[in-house]
């Protein structure tokens, strides 16, 4: 039994920051909402509760009862705090001023165990409105700032701590060491959950619950799918039926390529060119959305097809990532889901087979390190997302077979170009945009009329916010050059230089 945090949420922005700063540290956490959490067992060692954007001063402000976590471990954070204080008899008041940003530690208790080897300045981060203005007898203060008297507490004969500052944040410069001091001394978490432990405890269950069962996995050349099958590759080899579908809308030789890697890491992949299909379906349509809906209906057609000749079949494989799975279950509630056009959705319906998700309690970074310790190639772990439906949606307009080999052309010469200049890891996603423009151009002593390209790059950290890449002139100068040059039928290239929001990665 892998021992574990378990972190509250109560909404917080910066909850899952708090399950990667604990899993970083090698200890397994899982979060879930407040109001809705597996029960304690004996795999819990410790619990977090999490800050929030309500006021425990408001009424039906989220609660939780204290008692349901015996004599274990309880680290509150921020409104966890001040939940806590408030439940045991302090008291809790709106803050004169609000208290945002960095803040020095003006004093520290000798000798709590929470504090152990912070320096006695330390820096915190602070956000909040309300501040714990009071704690009862049984509990005595452990920190405080300038201005926040309470900025930590903690019982006086039980395992249980309240920060008003958050650790989790990288301007808590010492937050890390808080972290470790409370999961590993106070919870007695040992520091083993590793990717190779990940790994030998994963294929353990896998083939526990599959036993001699077929699954099936539609490949998409990404990370996540690609590692979820070397997973369930390792449990259960070539009872893993992998389908790798070329939609005809994938990058230059990316078809081929990727297909050869993954037949070279051992798997049963089969590749299917249904290229013809999806140009079929996609004749005539330039809205965006029904776009994506004809390429995802075809997908299905396609991958059911190939799944049904597949004698047998039990599972379906998917490569569903942690971030989606608490974004489904937050305590904004079940309505609150993902876009939709950025899952795959409809498959387990149409197919009646049961789900298999192998990386479900993973971090996109900790996928990238299983897959490192599976010897996966580089290449394939360090690529940029790309989206499902390829460059249909960097195609504005209809698409046809003819602009997608000039789009790939753009984005080959763009791509390559990032990889030779060292610049293709500093960067989220690129890629480049074929534009339904024609301008007017001069080549020798022709006049020419002909398409405009933009390149698109990006620096992001999960594809919700994102900037544009600071990439060197020099770097574009000589891309549009080779682009111009060697494209035909496109004469004009421009830089996207807007940020998201308001501007979305994508342009359709
Ligand atoms: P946007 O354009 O919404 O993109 O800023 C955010 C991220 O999602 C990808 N994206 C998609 N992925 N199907 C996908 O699988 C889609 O329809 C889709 N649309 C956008 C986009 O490439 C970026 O990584």
């Amino acid at each position: 039994m892998t021992a574990k945090i378990l972190i509250l949420d109560f909404g917080s922005q910066y909850t899952q920051l708090i399950a990667r700063r604990v899993r970083e540290l090698n200890v397994y956490c899982e979060i879930h909402p407040y109001n809705h959490y597996p029960a304690i067992d004996a795999a819990v060692k410790g619990i977090i509760l999490s800050g929030s954007p309500c006021s425990v001063r408001d009424e039906g402000a989220p609660d939780v009862n204290l008692a349901d976590f015996g004599n274990l471990p309880v680290l509150g954070i921020c409104y966890g705090a001040q939940l806590m204080a408030q439940k045991t008899g302090g008291n809790v008041l709106p803050s004169t001023i609000r208290e945002y940003g960095r803040a020095n530690l003006s004093f520290i208790h000798e000798h709590d165990p929470l504090f152990r080897y912070l320096s006695p300045q330390s820096q915190v981060w602070m956000s909040h409105g309300d501040t714990i203005s009071a704690i009862s007898d049984d509990f005595e203060i452990t920190a405080s700032t300038a201005t926040v008297k309470v900025a930590a507490y903690r019982h006086k004969s039980a395992p249980v701590y309240g920060i008003q500052f958050h650790p989790e944040v990288t301007h808590s410069l010492e937050g890390r060491q808080l972290l470790r001091n409370f999961v590993v001394d106070i919870c007695g978490c040992a520091q083993d959950w590793t990717s190779a432990a990940f790994i030998e405890t994963t294929v353990a269950e896998l083939r526990e619950k599959l036993g001699n069962d077929k699954v099936v996995l539609g490949l998409s050349g990404g990370v996540d799918s690609s590692v979820a099958a070397q997973l369930l590759h390792r449990a259960i080899g070539a009872n893993l039926h992998c389908i790798f579908v070329d939609n005809g809308l994938l990058r230059k030789g990316e078809f081929e390529q990727v297909l050869h890697s993954y037949q070279d890491m051992g798997l049963n992949v089969r590749g299917v060119d249904a290229k013809a299909r999806f140009y079929d379906a996609l004749k005539g349509l330039t809205d965006p959305e029904q776009k994506r809906k004809a390429i995802g209906r075809v997908f299905i057609e396609v991958f059911d097809h190939e799944a049904h000749a597949i004698s047998d079949v039990k599972w379906l494989g998917q490569g569903t990532i942690y971030p989606d799975v608490i974004e489904s279950v937050s305590v904004k509630g079940p309505s609150v889901t993902i876009k939709s056009h950025h899952n795959v959705g409809g498959l387990p319906e149409t197919m009646k087979l049961k789900v298999v998700e192998p990386l479900r309690l993973l971090f996109k970074d900790e996928v990238r390190a299983v897959g490192r310790t599976l010897g996966m190639p580089d290449n394939l772990l360090g690529r940029h997302p790309f989206p499902g439906p390829g460059l249909a949606i960097r195609i504005l307009g209809e698409v046809t077979p003819e602009k997608v080999a000039v789009l790939q052309e753009v984005d080959h010469i763009f791509i390559n170009g990032l990889r030779e200049h060292e610049l293709y890891d500093q960067v989220w996603q690129a890629g480049a945009v074929l534009l339904p423009v024609q301008s007017v151009g001069v080549m020798g002593d022709e006049r020419t009329y002909e398409n405009v390209v933009a390149l698109r790059a990006v620096t992001s950290v999960d594809g919700m916010t994102a900037d544009w890449s600071r990439l060197p002139y020099e770097f574009l100068a000589e891309i549009s050059n080779q682009i111009i040059n060697r494209v035909k039928g496109v004469n004009r290239v421009v830089y996207d230089i807007s940020s998201k929001p308001p501007a979305t990665i994508e342009w359709e």
